[in-house]
């Protein structure tokens, strides 16, 4: 047990309370942030007349040689230690003597984990906004294939009307594409500075914070020490973002399901994300699919963890923020494997065209369509409406659907019908006419994907990095 904090303590403590208290099994995950820190920290000190140059090169040198001896597995963080941050102070010392004890002046560890979480939280913002942008690339290549591959669209899991597999799969892409806004707001509103906090109340040294914020890629520094060290907004908000990415994750993995089963078959997965069962020689089951959608509960579960953790402390820095940890790490982890394989999933999945055209067909996907025919004839919409009502019944009794019946039967039901009705109500025609922004039409939708296109090209992140 080695502490940074003995001298006011006249006794040990209690084994199982120093347990309960440590953080180092999980807070070693930023020892690469702690140092980066650190080393900021100490430029400025220098820069300030607070440390000697000598002093300041002693330290820098001791930090680098900490980060390669962990790196190359030389130096093991052990639970000797309470966190990370006595960790590397405590290395520090040993290495270089009285010098390392003066790192800490004018920081506490409260500001000291604020910036650790913080430097952390923001690369994985970065990543995760690179894993969204590849899968919407995958997503983008699909859609360009497809303009004129036919499915149905459904309402209420019912067939309503025809779309395109562009079209379909292009709504996926404008949920993730907010998806990558929403990282690029956050990533703006987190991206000051905590350092110089101190515990609360700032210190009394004459520290540069704006040196400091700029040595880190900040925008500049936090304005209030208190909210500084107690701030976990920039971490609800990530994880709600997360959690928003796998909400769609698990609405297209539950589509993928459906489309995957027997009764469907508008996809086959490919072997390779796909698994077997250890009785039934015949199964393939997407199991990818069904383990995105079932950790999207685990995300969700980070979230209102740390939602109700922050929701009752009073300022400053309460040591129940030390649960922001473990379970935003977990959630970040598991979105990023969770993108990754479902881009490699969708990437090497088979579309059956012809199942979904054939698909599409029928269903009476082009019932308004048929009631679009009579209203440009004149008929009232409302009327229109019912007397397709009416055909689509006939048509269910005969077994049969609205473009195999012959004129004289359509006639029966109103005589306003024509022999170019076959036409209007084909498949390719109910989605040609769905000319507008936003529409199947193949045209609207490749206006739309050059739009998209475009956006991926001027992704924000390349600019960040
Ligand atoms: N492990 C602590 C955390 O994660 C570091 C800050 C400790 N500060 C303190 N005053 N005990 O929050």
């Amino acid at each position: 047990m080695a502490q940074l904090w003995g001298g006011r303590f006249t006794k040990e403590t209690d084994k199982l309370v120093y347990n309960f208290n440590a953080s180092i099994s999980f807070d070693q995950k930023f020892y690469m942030q702690d140092i980066e820190g650190s080393i900021a920290h100490v430029v400025m000190l220098e820069k300030q007349g607070i440390l000697t140059e000598d002093e300041k090169n002693a330290i820098v040198k001791g930090l680098i040689g900490i980060r390669e001896d962990v790196e190359s597995g030389k130096l093991e963080i052990t639970d000797e230690y309470e966190d990370i941050h006595s960790f590397v102070e405590a290395n520090l010392i040993e290495r270089i003597g009285d010098a390392g004890k003066k790192l800490h002046t004018g920081r506490s560890r409260n500001d000291q984990v604020a910036l650790d979480m913080k430097l952390y939280t923001r690369a994985e913002v970065l990543q995760t906004a690179e894993l969204v942008q590849e899968l919407l690339t995958t997503l983008l290549d699909i859609m360009e294939a497809n303009t004129d591959t036919y499915m149905p669209g459904f309402t209420h899991l019912q067939k309503a009307q025809p779309v395109t597999l562009a079209h379909h799969v292009g709504a996926y892409f404008e949920m993730f594409k907010r998806d990558i806004l929403r990282l690029k707001d956050i990533y703006a509103r987190m991206n000051y500075c905590p350092l110089g906090a101190g515990a609360l109340a700032g210190t009394t040294y004459p520290l540069d914070r704006n040196y400091t914020a700029s040595l880190l890629g900040f925008e500049g520094p936090t304005l209030n020490s208190m909210d500084s060290v107690s701030d976990r907004d920039y971490i609800i908000e990530f994880l709600s973002a997360l959690s928003t990415i796998m909400m769609h994750l698990s609405r297209f993995s539950e589509e993928i399901i459906i489309w995957n089963s027997n009764e469907y078959r508008f996809v086959e997965i490919d072997d390779a994300y796909s698994t077997g069962s250890s009785i039934m020689p015949q199964k393939k089951n997407p199991d990818i699919a069904e383990l995105v959608r079932g950790k999207t509960g685990r995300v969700y579960g980070a979230l209102m963890s740390i939602l109700t953790t922050m929701k009752g402390i009073p300022l400053a820095y309460n040591k129940d923020m030390q649960e922001d940890k473990e379970l935003t790490f977990d959630a970040i982890d598991t979105v990023k494997g969770c993108l990754a394989l479902f881009n490699g999933m969708v990437k090497t999945m088979q579309f059956h065209k012809e199942v979904m055209a054939r698909s599409a067909m029928n269903g009476f996907t082009n019932a308004t369509d048929a009631a679009d025919y009579l209203v440009n004839r004149g008929v009232p919409f409302r009327d229109a409406h019912s007397i397709i009502g009416r055909l689509v019944l006939y048509c269910i009794d005969k077994g049969t659907s609205i473009d195999a019946l012959s004129l004289e039967e359509l006639k029966e039901i109103s005589p306003v019908f024509e022999a170019d009705i076959f036409e209007a109500v084909s498949l390719e025609t109910c989605v040609k006419k769905r000319l507008t922004i936003g529409a199947p039409g193949p045209d609207a939708m490749k206006e739309v994907i050059a739009m998209n296109r475009q956006f991926l090209d001027d992704c924000w992140m390349k600019d960040t990095m």
